[in-house]
C-alpha cells in the first residue's frame, strides 16, 4: 500500500478521529482572550502543547491538525511539535490554506486562497515530518451558486494534487457553514451541490482518491433554526454522502461547525450505524473538543491536567461514536 493510502486510512480507521487545532493566529488570539488570558505566541504555544501533551491522547486520536505558527514551534522540552507528536503516536498534519477572500462579482461569496508557492510550502512541511494537510472551502448557504462552488472545489483540487505529488494526504474540506437559520434541506441542497462539484474536480486533476480524507460537514438545520434528531441528521448526511462521495475515499472525517459536543457525537453514532456504508466515518473536531479545555486551563499552569481531563473525555467520547 502506499504511503498515501496507508496514511489516509490510519488517520480515519480504526475508532480514532482528527484533533483540529490549526485555529489562525487570530482566531486563536481571539479564543484565548475570551478567555481571559493575554494571547501571544507563548500562549498560543503553551495551550497547543497542552492538548498535544494530553496523557494516552494517541488512544483516541489519529492525526492533529497544526497551523504554520505551532508547526515551527517546540514544546517546553525542546521537541518541535511535529516531531513531538509522531512520538506521541499522533500524525502531525499542517493547515496549508491562507485563509478566504470575498471572489469577485460573487455577491460575498468567498474563495479560499494559498495556492501561489504551495508547491514549495509542502515540501518544506514534509521535510519537516507532516504526514498530511487540509484546506478549508467556507461556502455560504445564502451566496453559494455553481460556479463559487466550482470555483472553490477546483482550489481544493489543485491543492489536493499537489499535495500528493509531496507524498502528503491532502484533508478535503468544503465547509457549509452551520451558522444561520435554514432548515436542512437548504443546508442538503448545497451541500450535495458543494460535494459533487469537489468530486468532478478532484477526478480532472487526476487526484487518488484512496489517499485523500474527505471532511465535509453533517447536514443539519442551520445553528438558529429549530433542532432535528440525530437520527434524522444521520439520515439526511448519509444520503447526500451516498449520492456524492466515490466508494474508493477511505474515509470521512466531520467538522464540528459549532455544534455542541453531545450532539455532534450523537450525530456521528448514528451515522456509524448505517451498516451499508462504503466509507469508515470518524471526526476531525475543532471546538467540539477543545473549547470545555480551554475554558478550564483559563492561563494558568495548575489548571493544565483538569484542561487535558477535558479534552480526553471529549476525545473518547467522540471516538466511542464511531463503534
Ligand atoms: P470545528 O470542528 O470547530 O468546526 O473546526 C474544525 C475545523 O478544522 C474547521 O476547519
Amino acid at each position: 500500500m502506499s504511503i498515501l493510502h496507508s496514511t489516509a486510512r490510519e488517520l480515519t480507521h480504526g475508532g480514532r478521529g482528527i484533533l483540529a487545532a490549526d485555529e489562525s493566529i487570530k482566531t486563536m488570539s481571539a479564543r484565548l482572550e475570551a478567555e481571559g488570558i493575554t494571547a501571544g505566541e507563548t500562549a498560543r504555544r503553551d495551550y497547543r502543547e497542552l492538548l498535544l501533551t494530553a496523557p494516552g491522547l494517541s488512544a483516541t486520536v489519529s492525526g492533529i491538525i497544526l497551523a504554520d505558527e505551532t508547526f515551527g514551534q517546540e514544546l517546553s522540552d525542546g521537541r518541535p511539535f511535529p516531531v513531538a507528536a509522531r512520538e506521541l503516536g499522533v500524525l502531525p498534519g499542517i493547515k496549508v490554506d491562507t485563509g478566504t477572500t470575498p471572489l469577485p462579482g460573487a455577491g460575498g461569496a468567498l474563495i479560499t486562497e494559498g495556492l501561489d508557492g504551495l508547491g514549495a510550502r509542502l515540501s518544506s512541511y514534509a521535510e519537516r515530518g507532516a504526514a498530511f494537510a487540509k484546506w478549508r472551502a467556507v461556502i455560504d448557504i445564502a451566496t453559494t451558486t455553481e460556479q463559487t462552488a466550482r470555483a472553490n472545489g477546483h482550489a481544493l483540487a489543485r491543492y489536493a494534487a499537489l499535495c500528493q505529488e509531496h507524498g502528503i494526504v491532502p484533508i478535503v474540506e468544503p465547509e457549509v457553514l452551520c451558522s444561520g437559520d435554514h432548515d436542512i434541506v437548504a443546508c442538503a441542497d448545497t451541500t450535495r451541490l458543494a460535494l459533487a462539484v469537489v468530486f468532478n474536480e478532484l477526478e480532472d486533476a487526476g487526484v487518488d482518491l484512496r489517499g485523500i480524507v474527505l471532511k465535509p460537514n453533517f447536514v443539519t438545520p442551520g445553528l438558529e433554526a429549530p433542532k432535528v434528531s440525530a437520527a434524522a441528521v444521520a439520515a439526511a448526511t448519509f444520503e447526500i454522502l451516498r449520492s456524492t462521495v466515490p466508494a474508493a475515499v477511505p474515509g470521512i472525517a466531520f467538522l464540528s461547525g459549532g455544534h455542541p459536543t453531545d450532539d455532534v457525537c450523537a450525530f456521528l453514532k448514528e451515522l456509524s450505524a448505517i451498516p451499508e456504508r462504503p466509507w469508515d466515518v470518524t471526526f476531525s473536531f475543532g471546538r467540539a473538543l477543545v473549547s470545555a479545555a480551554l475554558s478550564t486551563w483559563g492561563g494558568a499552569p495548575a489548571n493544565v491536567d483538569a484542561a487535558q481531563e477535558r479534552l480526553l473525555d471529549n476525545c473518547r467520547q467522540a471516538a466511542d461514536a464511531t463503534a
